[in-house]
């Protein structure tokens, strides 16, 4: 079993992402929205401020009560759309469940959706004609990237059927020339699915859920949840201490796909930056 080391591969590509703008007359400039004060939300902020110091970028954090109108956070992503230091435009979600999560992301600017989430953006995916990719999905491609492997023709299941993970991830799969099952919460006989894998791709949120007996032999695992568990661990949606001695590869939580994802929106920052000058 070997490790797929996502802190690894994320510090290179910011250390890539850092020369380059280090060569730039202007910063490329990001703007995250937070609505309210949730826990999860202010430490993924956090991580993200952090690796945008790292890298140079101009960093905006707009930080609101959660008693903010819909008429009021739409004002405040327009006027983002057309301020020339920002690139990039990312609205935390969560949001509070009086906001329309999906009138929100489609307001932010296609251009600057460095999330990939806006509907132009997803049918570029969906297209294989892709600009802004989410970052998730695209930081588990890097992954499997960063191992070498051949994707054409593989047999790859994703557990999830999120729009931010599951969906894009499918996509980012087929456009692989990989064969695709896209699994979710009322799957019947997922075992059957899983073992047939040569790439599971678990993204549902259920500590500990795939075990060791679902996975083929030296399949390639990759962990996309983290879940909190009362005794304050922080665990993924694999059964990591069992899997291990029966996947190939298999990526970690912590340090797995999660650095992957904020590198991927630095990654994602520079491209808008790019298309806009
Ligand atoms: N909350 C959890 N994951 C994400 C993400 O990828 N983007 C945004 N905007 N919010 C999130």
């Amino acid at each position: 079993m070997n490790v797929i080391n996502g802190k690894k591969i994320a510090q290179n590509l910011q250390a890539s992402i850092k020369l380059k703008v280090d060569t730039l007359d202007r910063k490329p400039g990001l703007a995250v929205i937070l609505v309210g004060d949730d826990d999860a939300s202010e430490v993924y902020i956090r991580n993200k401020e952090d690796a945008c110091k790292e890298v140079g970028f101009y960093l905006e954090i707009i930080n609101r009560f959660d008693n903010i109108s819909q008429e009021e956070l739409l004002f405040e992503i327009e006027r983002l759309n057309h301020d020339d230091k920002i690139d990039g435009i990312l609205v935390q979600l969560p949001l509070p469940k009086h906001l329309d999560v999906n009138l929100v992301i489609e307001t932010i600017s296609p251009k600057k959706d460095v999330d990939g989430f806006h509907s132009e953006n997803i049918g570029k995916l969906m297209q294989n004609k892709p600009f802004l990719h989410p970052c998730t999905p695209k930081g588990v491609m890097l992954m499997l990237e960063s191992i070498e492997i051949d994707l054409v023709g593989k047999n790859c299941v994703v557990v999830g059927a999120s729009n931010i993970v599951g969906r894009p991830m499918a996509c980012e799969l087929l456009n692989a020339k990989a064969t695709v099952t896209i699994c979710n919460s009322k799957t019947k006989n997922l075992s059957c699915k899983l073992i047939q894998a040569d790439i599971v791709v678990v993204a549902v949120g259920i500590p500990k859920m795939i075990q060791s007996d679902w996975i083929k032999p030296g399949a390639i695992v990759i962990d996309v949840g983290i879940n909190r568990l009362d005794n304050g661990c922080l665990v993924g949606d694999v059964d990591f201490e069992s899997v291990r001695k029966v996947a190939g590869w298999i990526a970690p939580v912590p340090g797995g796909v999660g650095p992957m994802t904020i590198a991927t929106l630095l990654k994602n920052t520079l491209t808008a930056y790019e298309a806009r000058i």
